[in-house]
């Protein structure tokens, strides 16, 4: 297995921390449930799931030569504030393509959270009114365009970083970073629940645990929640990558089908925007664990999470691991969603 070969560029601070849900898993009455904290595990403007990516490409980026990371995503995308943030941190410029992803007319949306984020880093964001769209768009290669007409050496780095060819072997890693705290804790996680929109967090995740259960012989169940609302070519893009990256890591078999789990259902008609079952996920999540979850994301996802538990989907007797993967400061666009009367009924 090839992973360790990969240089790594560490920017979080460790192993992210498990926490245990006793109170949400009281609540629900079935399986027992946990969450991992990639929203806590780096010092970079609050993290999430991209630094970890980040942290496989960095080199490549280093090796390159580049002054500027190009990327792009939704006007409070968590992703170009993480590409910002890794920017300021090596000392690079960052072009944003910020696309108008979501229709949420919220006044704010283009000036709080990730994107303001992102500017005090330094970052030249331009927003953009191309709509939701995960694949390579012509804005984002337009900025690359640009970047060099005025004498810069770009270094693109996609949506989410997912179609990026080292996009997935940080979450590939995670797998191996959960066997080595299950060892230390004398647990198990039979099953394990991700948001899943790009695919590259979720693709890594897949080769990561086919690699593990080459080794070990044991199975477990690695469901990726869409929070896309384009399920196909989310799962498309899931499936691409996790076969590119398992052949990365020298996998050695391919995926079977049983590994590759989307479901659908959680969310909504559209990407980034809530509806009833993410904002009772946001509010458990917040009022019994103190842990706050987004609206685009990790809401949908928590969603899931406690359906397939409530459900028995998820059996009573599993030990379930719910992958927080950061994404707060977006809530700050969303502030309309609760005011003194409590959550708002969508
Ligand atoms: C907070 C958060 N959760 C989940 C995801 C989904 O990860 P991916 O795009 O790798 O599928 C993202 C990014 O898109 C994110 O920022």
């Amino acid at each position: 297995m090839k992973l360790a070969q990969f240089p790594r560029y560490r920017m979080t601070f460790g192993p992210s921390p498990l926490q245990r849900l006793d109170r949400l898993t009281q609540h629900l009455g079935g399986a027992q449930v946990w969450a991992k904290r990639e929203d806590v595990s780096s010092g970079l403007a609050f993290g999430g799931n991209k630094i970890r990516k980040l942290e496989y490409i960095v080199p490549d980026i280093i090796a390159s030569g580049a002054d500027t990371l190009v990327s792009i995503g939704g006007y409070q995308s968590n992703h170009t504030r993480q590409v910002a943030a890794v920017a300021a941190h090596l000392g690079l410029k960052s072009r944003l393509v910020q696309e108008t992803w979501v229709p949420w007319d919220d006044p704010t949306n283009d000036k709080v959270g990730n994107i303001l984020l992102s500017r005090m880093m330094g970052a030249d964001t331009r927003l953009d009114p191309h709509g939701f769209d995960i694949g390579i768009r012509d804005s984002w290669k337009q900025a690359l365009a640009e970047v060099e007409q005025t004498g810069g050496k770009p270094y693109p780095i996609p949506a989410g970083a997912s179609e990026h060819k080292l996009g997935g072997l940080g979450f590939a890693n995670w797998a191996f970073e959960v066997a080595a705290q299950e060892r230390e804790l004398g647990v198990f996680f039979d099953t394990i629940v991700v948001c899943t929109v790009t695919g590259s967090t979720h693709a890594g995740m897949i080769a990561g645990f086919a690699a593990l259960e080459d080794i070990t012989g044991i199975k477990r169940r690695v469901i990726g929640i869409d929070a896309s609302a384009t399920l196909e070519k989310t799962t498309d893009q899931v499936t691409r990558i996790a076969r590119n990256t398992a052949s990365l890591i020298e996998l050695g078999r391919d995926l079977r089908d049983d590994e590759i789990t989307i479901l659908p259902g959680w969310a909504g008609e559209h990407y980034g925007v809530p509806v009833q079952s993410t904002m009772d996920a946001m509010s458990l999540g917040a009022e019994l664990e103190a842990m706050i979850t987004d609206p685009v994301y990790e809401g949908k996802s928590l969603a899931g999470l406690i359906d397939l538990v409530r459900e028995k989907d998820i059996p009573a007797s599993s030990t379930v691991l719910y992958a927080h993967l950061g994404g707060q400061p977006a809530l700050n666009a969303y502030h309309s969603l609760w005011d003194d009367q409590g959550p708002a009924k969508l």
